[in-house]
């Protein structure tokens, strides 16, 4: 047993170490009652931004029982940077189809990388139980072939598919 119990601590620490695996939102904290007041996670920030070297880069924000943007635009075969808060409980983030599948715990932002594969729409629920509303709790994350993604806008302000 207690080599067994030594292993499994050894894994853990090599992948931690070596590999440079660890558990998401774990690292970065941030205020979550003062989300909208401004900061990375304000009203205007929410969608997809591309930078000047067109890194791309989604902010969202899980409140209850919906998710901002509702409708996330990307770009298919590019490297995306997903950054996700919660300003009230905690609630789950997974995009269908892909390696997402996060929490979104208060106080810490979750981030994680991905690429898609081929342009479609991808169901994103929150499958973490977070109260009444729980499950009417979508969104959606449409992938666009990268010359049909607005880059240009992007790099001026966050893009997204909401419809307002
Ligand atoms: Cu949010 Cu369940």
């Amino acid at each position: 047993m207690g080599a067994i119990m030594a292993a499994l601590v050894a894994v853990v620490v090599f992948s931690a170490l070596h590999l440079g695996l660890n558990p998401p939102s774990s690292v970065e904290t941030i205020d979550s009652t003062r989300l909208q007041l401004g900061g990375e996670f304000s009203e205007g920030n929410l969608g997809t931004s591309a930078a000047a070297d067109g890194a791309i880069t989604v902010r969202l924000l899980a409140q209850q029982y919906a998710f901002t943007p509702n409708c996330i635009l990307v770009p298919a075969d590019t490297p995306v940077t997903l950054r996700g808060v919660s300003a009230d409980v905690v609630h789950g983030f997974l995009i269908q189809g892909t390696n997402v599948n996060t929490m979104l715990v208060p106080g810490y932002v979750a981030t994680l990388t991905t690429r898609f594969k081929a342009p479609g729409d991808y169901r994103m629920p929150c499958h973490e139980f977070c109260g009444v509303g729980h499950q009417g709790m979508w969104a959606h994350v449409r992938v666009v072939a990268p010359e049909a993604f607005p880059i240009a806008q992007a790099k001026q302000e966050p893009v997204s598919c909401e419809r307002r």
